[in-house]
């Protein structure tokens, strides 16, 4: 048996874990105010949700996925990203009455990707569909909440925003006529990926990290160049918005991101504090998912951003759990089902509390209570059993006093203690 976690995967021990949950608390606090509520979509859909909808072209399909045939003979797919879910999560549950709809996701993804530094094949997203929201001006709200996301995270100095607009469809259909047409005289010169994305998905290539192709991609006609009077004026309110609001922004007219359902604005948040994985939230808008999908029309915009990436950013410090911790000891076996009471009436006031019982001496238990970091031990003995009370030990300073058991009752260790 190997007994390693499967390449790619990682277990994400207590520390980490705190750091998740501190990171996606502190992003819904965000979203929330922005109106949006929480969503769970399955991490296992017929794959032809994803299919069809990220594009048979994009890297994510064609290499990435894990799909497999369930034991009823259905074709199923672990989900690489939310979007596409959360679109047939729309449809099937009938929701157009309900829009516009803002949700907030968190949860694990998968792609078959080469492991590295903030890179993992099982990895955690966060993110934010606004479904029905079709102005530019909605654009700006999702951006700016993006960014909001990554301030309160305390992440303000170490990223910075890519923004471009891939244009309407008849943007993309002719500039794609001209890509086409430039490359195809440099078919030959082409790398093989981007010979078959030449007949597949042309704008792909743009992509490409190959050195060759970003040769020849230093003359090909951009898309900006080939924006409709719509589209143009489309960007230009989205930029003019992210003006308004002061968020900073960098138009990258080279940024087409991997995924086939974009159209209009597509952005990234990038650092440059993570090597090669340097996108940390990422998303653009997706008109025509939905409808591609057999719903109605139905325009939105998104992103997401990754955990794992977060994580190496943020400072752990600012996780780190508030609040006090005790220990309630036994000192004798006899006043063990005061301890409990004692321990439970504690719980309910919202303190963290380690119960300590058994045979074990008290100096070993309260060697235990400092392992664990407990700023207090109580410790009950039947002599102060027998006064109604119990030895409150600060365990950071080494003082104790003996508090009535009444006292601890009605206010556990909000009083002033030792
Ligand atoms: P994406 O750019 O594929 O977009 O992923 C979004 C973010 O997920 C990335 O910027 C990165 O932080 C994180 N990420 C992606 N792959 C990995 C990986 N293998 N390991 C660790 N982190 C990773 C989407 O997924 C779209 N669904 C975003 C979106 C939402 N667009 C519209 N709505």
């Amino acid at each position: 048996m190997k007994l390693q976690p499967a390449r790619g995967t990682q277990d994400i021990l207590p520390e980490t874990s705190q750091l998740f949950r501190w990171i996606d608390r502190a992003a819904f606090d965000q979203a929330r105010l922005y109106g949006c509520q929480e969503i769970d979509t399955p991490i296992f859909e017929f794959s032809e949700v994803f299919h069809r909808t990220l594009g048979e072209t994009s890297d994510v399909v064609s290499k990435e996925t894990y799909t497999f045939t369930d034991r009823g003979g259905d074709s199923l797919t672990l989900r690489p990203e939310g979007t596409a879910g959360i679109a047939r999560a729309f449809i099937s549950n009938g929701l157009q009455q309900l829009l516009p709809l803002k949700y907030y996701y968190y949860g694990p993804m998968f792609r078959y990707e080469r492991p590295q530094k903030g890179r993992f094949r099982q990895f955690h997203q966060l993110g934010v569909e606004m479904l029905g929201c079709d102005l530019p001006q909605h654009d700006v709200e999702c951006i700016a909440l993006g960014y909001d996301i990554l301030k309160s995270l305390g992440l303000q100095e170490k990223f910075k925003i890519l923004l471009n607009s891939l244009g309407d469809r008849e943007s993309r259909s002719s500039h794609r006529e001209k890509l086409v047409e430039y490359l195809s005289k440099f078919k030959n010169d082409l790398s093989a990926e981007s010979q078959i994305r030449l007949e597949k998905n042309p704008l792909r290539i743009l992509d490409s990290k190959d050195p060759k192709d970003q040769c020849l991609l230093v003359e090909a006609p951009l898309l900006q160049d080939c924006l409709t009077d719509n589209a143009k004026a489309f960007f230009e309110t989205v930029q003019t918005g992210l003006q308004a609001l002061q968020i900073p922004y960098e138009f990258d007219p080279k940024l087409v991101r991997g995924l086939d359902y974009y159209v209009h604005t597509v952005f990234e948040f990038t650092t440059d504090l993570l090597g090669a994985q340097s996108a940390i939230l990422a998303g653009g808008r997706y008109d025509g998912l939905i409808e591609m999908m057999g719903g109605p029309k139905t325009p939105g915009i998104g992103f997401a951003s990754g955990l794992e990436r977060l994580a190496l950013l943020v400072d752990p410090q600012n996780s780190k759990q508030q609040g006090l911790t005790a220990a309630v000891l036994s000192a004798e076996t006899s006043t063990e089902a005061e301890c409990y009471r004692l321990a439970q009436a504690l719980r309910t006031k919202g303190l963290s509390v380690e119960l300590l019982l058994g045979d074990l001496k008290l100096g070993n238990k309260l060697k235990r209570a400092n392992k664990i970091n407990a700023d207090y031990a109580l410790i009950l003995g039947s002599a102060e059993l027998g006064q109604n009370a119990v030895m409150l030990k600060n365990l950071k300073t080494g003082e104790q006093k003996l508090v009535p058991l009444s006292t601890m009752y009605s206010d556990g260790l909000s009083f002033p203690p030792a």
